[in-house]
């Protein structure tokens, strides 16, 4: 069994593409000091994402990179890493990060990639999973925060919260009440790595 990483105050670097909850949630913990980190900066692929402006709220370093501007994924990541570098950044947060980490950003930070995933995997990977789950007619969802691996939402499980699904619910009925759990588990975990707590044995996260 390894331990992820020591004991101490995480340096984190955010990536997202969209409206940035999470990182809200994420902030307000560490406002808190109910979690003992910093964040570093925010990067996003998307020009226009919320995440930037709420980033500016809180004097956190943000950047817009544009994938496009970079010849191949492997040239877009090693920047990444160089910004991610740059500002001595341990843990990378993936919130909302609709893009599929390849093997540059992965190598950098080998079991350091966190993501959270709006459904109980292994089910409903992928996009659109609060609609799989309504139009699969599961009774029960929720989300999941992992560590990332090469594949698509397949890295090891640190923890996951369950939300029933009512008759009634639609995609977006059932994505509000998903987003509050989300909201409460993603620091947590974040704060076990910052508590030296979680171990990894094959595929299997232990929280000791
Ligand atoms: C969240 O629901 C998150 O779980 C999901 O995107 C949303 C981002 O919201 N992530 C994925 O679907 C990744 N596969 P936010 O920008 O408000 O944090």
């Amino acid at each position: 069994m390894r331990r992820i990483m020591e004991a101490g105050r995480l340096c984190l670097g955010l990536l997202a593409s969209g409206r940035g909850s999470n990182f809200d949630a994420i902030m307000t913990a560490i406002i808190r000091r109910e979690l003992n980190a910093t964040m570093a900066v925010v990067i996003s692929d998307n020009r226009d994402a919320a995440v930037l402006q709420k980033a500016k709220v809180h004097n956190v370093k943000n950047r817009f990179v544009n994938p496009r501007d970079f010849n191949s994924k492997s040239e877009y990541e090693q920047h990444l890493v160089e910004l991610l570098q740059a500002e001595s950044v341990d843990v990378v947060v993936l919130a909302g990060y609709m893009r599929i980490v390849g093997s540059v950003l992965l190598d950098a930070y080998q079991d350091r990639v966190v993501n959270i995933h709006p459904s109980l995997l292994p089910s409903f990977m992928g996009l659109h999973a609060q609609r799989q789950a309504v139009e699969y007619g599961v009774k029960y969802s929720g989300c999941t925060v992992h560590l990332v691996d090469e594949g698509m939402d397949t890295g090891p499980i640190i923890m996951q919260a369950v939300v029933s699904v009512a008759q009634d619910d639609d995609e977006d009925s059932l994505a509000t009440r998903i987003l509050v759990e989300e909201h409460k588990i993603y620091w947590r975990c974040l704060q076990l790595l910052a508590e030296g707590r979680i171990y990894l044995e094959g595929r299997r996260i232990f929280i000791c």
